[in-house]
């Protein structure tokens, strides 16, 4: 069955008192999962313990925003998949347009992150998504593609039925220039055409495609009816307990 998520992204942002009050507040104050809605907040590595015990219980669920692409060894500074999977982590980022631009990843690099964490029980969110230049030359379909051909085209389907995938606009990504929700379903109902070309209907009908670049509660609504955007990775209105309760309740109401 096709999950509805609300993702959180905090990116380099909270102290550690500041992360565990914001997680504090989000499930003392936020609604009930029902069903096969799903909210999960990707924070700091220094976080993420704490938050998974925060969490037990709730429904909410921890991400980690990266790991490494290999099993162990010597990668001073780095964190790995088995890591993250032994400290109660259940979803890990990969392929944020940040790290792509700032830390060079790429899809060999990827694909090998996508293994790991699929490899040690937990979950990608693999993102994906092309820069205004490509947007404005037309070429957005033809990069897209290629950024999914690249990691997700090589999985097995038994793979890739785990992976949630999210389309983020690069443009939009703390610009607070949204995608309109008619570029988001044209987009999200383009790569699930992808899927079903390469998967088949199941995977292509069960997978999630999430929505990610300045989505906020004045947005969140138009964004969430759309049938093929499957909820949300939030950056900046994640880091604000009301902005992104709204956001899971704005989901919740769209999908019920
Ligand atoms: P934003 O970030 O909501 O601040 O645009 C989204 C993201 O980068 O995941």
């Amino acid at each position: 069955m096709r999950k509805y998520i609300v993702a959180g992204n905090w990116k380099m942002n909270n102290t550690y008192d500041e992360g565990i009050k914001l997680c504090q507040a989000i499930i003392e104050k936020g609604p009930e999962l029902e069903g096969n809605h799903k909210c999960i907040i990707a924070a700091p590595y220094i976080h993420l313990s704490s938050l998974s015990s925060l969490m037990d219980g709730t429904g909410y669920q921890v991400a980690a925003q990266n790991c490494h692409e290999e099993e162990k060894g010597a990668y001073t500074g780095e964190i790995s998949a088995s890591m993250l999977d032994s400290i109660g982590v259940e979803y890990v980022i990969l392929g944020h347009s940040e790290r792509r631009e700032y830390q060079g990843e790429n899809d060999a690099m990827l694909l090998k992150k996508v293994k790991q964490v699929l490899g040690n029980g937990m979950l990608p969110i693999f993102c994906f998504g092309e820069q205004l230049a490509e947007r404005e030359a037309g070429s957005h379909f033809e990069l897209v593609k290629s950024q999914i051909e690249g990691v997700l085209f090589q999985l097995s389907s038994v793979e890739m039925e785990q992976v949630i995938l999210a389309y983020e606009p690069v443009w939009a990504i703390g610009t607070g220039k949204t995608a309109s929700s008619a570029e988001a379903e044209e987009m999200h109902a383009y790569v699930r055409a992808l899927l079903l070309e390469k998967f088949g209907t199941e995977i292509a009908n069960n997978s999630t495609i999430l929505y990610g670049g300045s989505c906020k509660p004045s947005n969140a609504d138009e964004l969430f009816a759309c049938e093929n955007v499957d909820g949300g990775l939030i950056g900046g209105a994640s880091l604000k307990s009301d902005d992104f309760i709204a956001l899971i309740t704005a989901l919740q109401n769209a999908k019920s």
